[in-house]
Formats: structure tokens, C-alpha cells, sequence
């Protein structure tokens, strides 16, 4: 039997991937008042502590609410690197060897914000860490569900002069209420330009959800998925078609879509035979980076060696990696546990 300190030290060396993160998740309360202050925008909140203060969620929705007043300050190219580098430099030393990164082109389109600003300062700063660590990446723009089709699709077209630079699509923002299917058109457009798919399904929403990301969208993978578990037969096809769910722990938590960590589902979704990876999601509001995540899961959820293993391996196979490059990281993982 392993003690948890040799996993947590395992779990610290071990090469690590992040498929599940939303950019503008990562904007610490320190760095939004410097840039609203850079940028002469307002904040509703006083200070780094009051702001902090209001991080107590009971549903996704409440998060939802200041995590769009927080981007807010986010107007100038600068920022979106900023945001972005300070992420990379934070992941980096957490040995986080490839990231999938998420942006919410709405959530600043809608404030005048200009596409190519955007993903210009994020792309800008993926390169730079390629360069300066030889960390990889992916950039998945998302559609937020809250909004109409229409408005999916105008982004989309904004997005077509830097296709070279976004490798899929996700769907976030407000579960319940709006269902993958009402975005199926958009999403076989973005099929059809050769895109990735993935899309939050049953973090808050009912396994229908997750039925119609799978079947009616065609899912590479599934964000979130927890709520899957409810579904025998589904559990049976997400299984069958390899599916790999990106969970988030300290979310789950946050987010009340678990009560208490030593209850979260992993587990259950590892002995399933499932193909779960550990992801931060929205780590400035969520209460930890990668590496918080892997503490959580060994110190309160008894996540044993192979299934630290396991987990690890998941994060490898079911990013967008190169295939040689997944070899790699492999070959570090199995020495690193045999
Ligand atoms: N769920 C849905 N939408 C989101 C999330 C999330 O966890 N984070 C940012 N947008
Ligand atoms: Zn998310």
C-alpha cells in the first residue's frame, strides 16, 4: 500500500495534460484589478478581498455571473496574453506537458472586442511556451449555449481567417435549459472545416444531455459527464466508444455538483472502465490549479496508485496530441510508476 505522500510526490513529477480549461477561468482577483486599473474599467467590487469574498457558489449559474463581470476588463491584446502567460507560467511549474485551452470569443465579441484581438494575445502565448518549454497545445473555441444558433454561427464565421490556429469547438456557459441539440447545425458546420468537437454535458444537465452530445452531435469527448453516471446503457456507450469525460474536480465542489469530495464519482467513473482525466476548469475561481486537483482526489477521495495511473494515461490518450508524442509521454508515465 502506497502512502499518500508517495502519490502526492507521483503526482507532482508525473507529466500532466489539461483538456478542460477555460482561459478566462484562470483571471486571479490580483491580476483582474491590475488590468481593470491598466484599462481604467470599474470594477463592482472594492478590492482583491471583497472580490474574493463573493467566490461562494451553490449551481453553476452563480459562478457563471461573475465570471463574465470578471472578463470584462479583458479590451486589449495584451491582456489576452497576459491572462494566458500567466496561466502557462503557473501550469509549467506544476509539469503540465500539454494543454487544451477553451476561450468565449462571445464574451468579448459582445463588448466590442475584436476576434483576432482575442485569440491573437492567447495564441501568441501558447507559442511562447511551446518555444520556451516545449509544452504543446490545442485551442478549442467554445460557443456559449446561453445564446442563440445564429450567434454561434456568426462567431463562426469570425473565426474562419484563423481556422489554422483552432483545432476544435466546445459548448459552455448555462446548462440546463439549452440542450447540445439546439446547436446541431453549428456544430456539423464546424465538423465540416475539419474541427474537433467536445461540449460540457451533464455537469447540472440530465443524461439526456449527454445522449444528444454523444448521438445527435457526435462528441470527440464529453466535458464534464458526470451525470452520466445515472444512465446504465449510456455508461455502457460512453464505454463502448472510448468517450473520454474531462472531470473537474475542485469545480464539481465548488459548483455543488458533488457535496463533498470523498464522494466524488471518479472513481466509480474509473471502475466503470470509463476514460475520466483530472482538469481544472476554472482554477482562479475554483480553488486550485492541476496539481490542487491531484491533491484533492489523494488526500480526500483514497485515489489509490493505478488509478493515479490511470487517470494520468487518460489525460495522454485523450488529448489531441500527436500520436508520437502521446508515446513519449507514455513511456515517462510507465517508468515513472513501474
Ligand atoms: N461549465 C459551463 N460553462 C462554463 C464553465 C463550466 O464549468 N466554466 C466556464 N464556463
Ligand atoms: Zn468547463
Amino acid at each position: 500500500m502506497d502512502s499518500k505522500d508517495t502519490l502526492l510526490q507521483l503526482s507532482k513529477t508525473m507529466p500532466k495534460t489539461e483538456l478542460h480549461l477555460h482561459i478566462e477561468g484562470t483571471f486571479e482577483a490580483e491580476q483582474m484589478f491590475a488590468i481593470a486599473q491598466r484599462n481604467q474599467v470599474p470594477l463592482k467590487y472594492q478590492s482583491v478581498e471583497a472580490l474574493k469574498a463573493a467566490y461562494q457558489f451553490t449551481n453553476l449559474q452563480d459562478f457563471l455571473d461573475l465570471y463574465y463581470q470578471g472578463m470584462s476588463v479583458l479590451l486589449h491584446e495584451v491582456d489576452f496574453y497576459d491572462l494566458t502567460m500567466a496561466y502557462l507560467t503557473k501550469v509549467h511549474e506544476e509539469n503540465v506537458v500539454h494543454v487544451e485551452i477553451f476561450f468565449d470569443p462571445q464574451g468579448h465579441l459582445s463588448r466590442g472586442v475584436a476576434f483576432e484581438t482575442q485569440i491573437t494575445g492567447i495564441y501568441r502565448a501558447l507559442q511562447d511556451a511551446q518555444q520556451q518549454w516545449g509544452m504543446s497545445f490545442k485551442l478549442i473555441m467554445s460557443f456559449l449555449r446561453h445564446l442563440s444558433e445564429e450567434s454561434a454561427f456568426e462567431t463562426l464565421e469570425l473565426a474562419k481567417p484563423f481556422l489554422n490556429w483552432i483545432d476544435g469547438v466546445g459548448l459552455d456557459s448555462s446548462e440546463l435549459g439549452h440542450p447540445p441539440e439546439k446547436f446541431l447545425r453549428v456544430f456539423e458546420a464546424c465538423q465540416a472545416l475539419g474541427l474537433k468537437v467536445t461540449a460540457h454535458a451533464g455537469e447540472e444537465g440530465p443524461p439526456e444531455y449527454v445522449w444528444q452530445a454523444i448521438e445527435q452531435i457526435k462528441v470527440d469527448r464529453i466535458d464534464h459527464g458526470n451525470r452520466a453516471l445515472e444512465d446504465e446503457k449510456l455508461v455502457a456507450v460512453i464505454k463502448e466508444q472510448e468517450l473520454t469525460l474531462t472531470v473537474c474536480p475542485l469545480s464539481n465542489l465548488k459548483l455543488c455538483v458533488v457535496n463533498d469530495m470523498t464522494d466524488h464519482p471518479i472513481k466509480d467513473m474509473l471502475a466503470l472502465g470509463l476514460k475520466a482525466t483530472v482538469n481544472s476548469d476554472d482554477p482562479a475561481y475554483f480553488g486550485g490549479y492541476m496539481q490542487a486537483n491531484y491533491n484533492a482526489l489523494i488526500n480526500d477521495s483514497d485515489i489509490n496508485k493505478a488509478e493515479l495511473y490511470q487517470l494520468a494515461v487518460n489525460g495522454i490518450t485523450g488529448s489531441w496530441m500527436d500520436q508520437e508524442l502521446k508515446y513519449q509521454h507514455l513511456d515517462t508515465l510507465k517508468s515513472l510508476f513501474s
